[in-house]
Order: structure tokens, then C-alpha cells, then sequence
């Protein structure tokens, strides 16, 4: 049987994301213990994980470090990484938002300053509504922008939406609705179809 690297997000996501695959047969013990490992094998169910940061799953897989791993849909979105979209695994479900501080009032006849994670996501979405923006790119904590004046609106992820209400603003619109999906590496996939397939297969019966 031919031994699948699989990269998981590390974090809240990758939690679920194993629970699903152990359920789908692909368990692996050492994983289940408190330590700080990174990456972990169970030759008996042809399996070697390991931990990365989210934004880096689609990273391996594009190189080739992982033959598979769970993205989500923002990431692809926005890096557009060469790699199979194999199957939504229905976990991680949240949505890509515009949002504001609740009294802005939008002036369409000026540039619109955007602070984001996501900035081709940002832009294309303005780019389709044919609106000038000036984006700032920012690595998290992306809420506070607009209350200190760095920008008018932010584009974000959006899940319970607690984070924007405990910071004064409101979601505006919805850009894209995001999980998180199996992706593969597309040389690897030729090789190990027959695996990654079965993968697949197991992984969608658990949804
Ligand atoms: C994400 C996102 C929001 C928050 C939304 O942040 O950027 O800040 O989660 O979740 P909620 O709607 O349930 O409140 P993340 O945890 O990825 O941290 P970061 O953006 O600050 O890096």
C-alpha cells in the first residue's frame, strides 16, 4: 500500500479535520497525545501526518511535501496554488466578508481603503463591482483597522461573527462562502490515485 503524506492545518480546523479522517479509517495514535510533534505515522493504515500552519497546507501539497491536505477555500482563493480540488469536506464552514464599523456610510465617488488578509480576494471583488479601492494588507487582527482610522472597510473571514460585534462593526456583503476542501498534488495524485481515491471516498462518507 502506498504511504499518503498528509498535511493538516494546525489548529482548531485541524482538530476536526483529523477526527474525521480517523473516522474514516485512517486514525493514528501518536497524534492523540499531548506533545509537540509536528509530523506522525501509522505505517499500518499507510498514513504519516503532519502539522502546518494553515496558510501553508496548499504550500506542500503545490511542492509536493504532502501528496494531500485540508485547505480552505480562502487560501485557495487567494494563492490559486496548482493543485486538484478534490472533495468540500463540509467542515470549518464560515464566509468572506466585507465589514465596517456600523455608522460608515459608504461615498461611492471615493477610493475605498481596505484592510485584509486576502488582498486578490479584495480586489477581485471590487475589480466585479468596478469600484476603486486602495487595499492594505494586513496579517491579523484585521477588525481594529477601521476603528483606528487605517481604513474604511475590511474584507475578513466571518464565522460567528463575534469578533466583528465585539469590535463595533457589522458584516455589508458576502463574497464567497468558505470550507474546508481536500486537495491533492497533482503528480503525486498519478501515482497514488488509488489511495488518495479511496481517501476520498472514505472522507466523503463521513460527512
Ligand atoms: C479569524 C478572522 C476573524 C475571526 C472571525 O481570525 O480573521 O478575526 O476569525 O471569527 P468569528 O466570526 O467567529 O468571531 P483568526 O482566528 O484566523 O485570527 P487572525 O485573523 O487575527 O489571524
Amino acid at each position: 500500500m502506498d504511504m499518503l503524506n498528509i498535511a493538516l492545518p494546525k489548529g482548531r480546523l485541524g482538530e476536526k479535520v483529523y477526527r474525521r479522517f480517523k473516522a474514516a479509517g485512517y486514525p493514528c495514535p501518536a497524534i492523540e497525545e499531548e506533545n509537540r510533534k509536528l509530523i506522525f505515522e501509522n505505517p499500518a493504515a499507510g498514513v504519516r501526518y503532519f502539522w502546518v500552519k494553515p496558510s501553508d497546507v496548499a504550500i506542500y501539497v503545490e511542492r509536493g511535501a504532502a501528496d494531500v491536505g485540508v485547505a480552505g477555500k480562502d487560501i485557495l482563493l487567494e494563492y490559486g496554488p496548482q493543485v486538484y480540488e478534490l472533495a468540500d469536506l463540509g467542515l470549518g464552514h464560515c464566509r468572506m466578508c466585507v465589514a465596517a464599523p456600523r455608522d460608515f456610510r459608504d461615498r461611492p465617488d471615493r477610493v475605498l481603503r481596505v484592510a485584509t488578509k486576502f488582498p486578490r480576494i479584495a480586489a477581485g471583488y471590487y475589480a466585479s463591482l468596478s469600484r476603486d479601492i486602495d487595499i492594505i494588507r494586513l496579517n491579523g487582527s484585521i477588525e481594529i483597522a477601521p476603528i483606528l482610522g487605517l481604513s474604511d472597510v475590511i474584507v475578513d473571514i466571518v464565522e460567528t461573527g463575534k469578533t466583528l460585534l465585539e469590535n463595533g462593526l457589522e458584516p455589508r456583503e458576502t463574497i464567497v462562502p468558505i470550507s474546508a476542501r481536500l486537495i491533492a498534488n497533482r503528480v503525486g495524485y498519478t501515482f497514488k490515485h488509488l489511495s488518495i481515491d479511496r481517501l476520498c471516498r472514505r472522507l466523503e462518507e463521513q460527512a
